[in-house]
């Protein structure tokens, strides 16, 4: 079984960057999960499906031909690299993801992710439901103020439009669905070091995570 790093945390607490530091360091693969949920509540919308039929979204899930290469994101062969980054497709993304018929449909995806000589995944569950046996855990979090102020930054230097005091607002209730959910809830997995990243820069966080991960390693 290849080795598997879990990075668990909200939007915007810096979990994808940390994640493909990390895998950079190491040459193991990285797995962003929170982009298979975008491209589900994209590919709905294209196909006209309604965020709330759980069957239809499901079969989608195991339709949708995904392929991620050299930081792109192909939905059956189309580069949605930037439409699955807006707040609208984060949104989407976390009405489908609380559907228990598509997390089960997009588990065994998930799965086969981890192939020698590792795999760093980054998500909500990542450690809890989908690699529960992950040799190291992280939880990364940041207060609701700070992660709205990366995730402007992001927006508006990928030429996107954003608005601060609506980022605030949308990150207070993605959370809020996110943790309140029946099936799979974000929450830190039993055994995961706590990073709190709200005063620390990348570089802080990325040194704690290397300490724990080399401690375990
Ligand atoms: O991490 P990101 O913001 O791209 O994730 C988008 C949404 O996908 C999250 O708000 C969450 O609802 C969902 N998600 C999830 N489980 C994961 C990753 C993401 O439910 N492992």
């Amino acid at each position: 079984m290849a080795p598997i790093i879990t990075i668990d945390g909200p939007s915007g607490s810096g979990k994808g960057t940390i994640a493909s530091r990390l895998a950079g360091i190491l040459g193991w693969r990285c797995l962003d999960s929170g982009a298979l949920y975008r491209l589900l509540g994209y590919a709905a919308g294209q196909a006209g499906i309604s965020l709330d039929n759980a069957d239809e979204l499901a079969r989608l899930a195991l339709d949708m031909r995904i392929e991620f290469r050299d930081g792109q994101v192909l939905l059956d062969g189309e580069d949605v690299t930037l439409a699955i980054r807006s707040e609208q497709a984060g949104n989407a993304a976390s009405k489908v993801a609380a559907l228990p018929e598509v997390r089960a449909a997009l588990l065994a995806w998930q799965r086969a992710c981890a192939v020698e000589p590792g795999l760093v995944a980054d998500g909500r569950d990542m450690g809890s439901v989908v690699f529960p046996g992950a040799d190291v855990k992280i939880f990364l979090d940041a207060s609701a103020e700070e992660r709205a102020q990366r995730r402007y930054k992001q927006l508006i230097e990928k030429g996107l439009s954003a608005n601060l005091q609506s980022l605030v607002a949308e990150i207070r209730e993605r959370d809020d669905r996110d943790r309140n959910r029946s099936v799979a809830p974000l929450m830190a997995p039993e055994g995961a070091l706590i990073v709190d990243s709200t005063a620390l820069s990348i570089d802080e966080v990325l040194e704690r995570v290397l300490d724990r991960v080399y401690q375990i390693l």
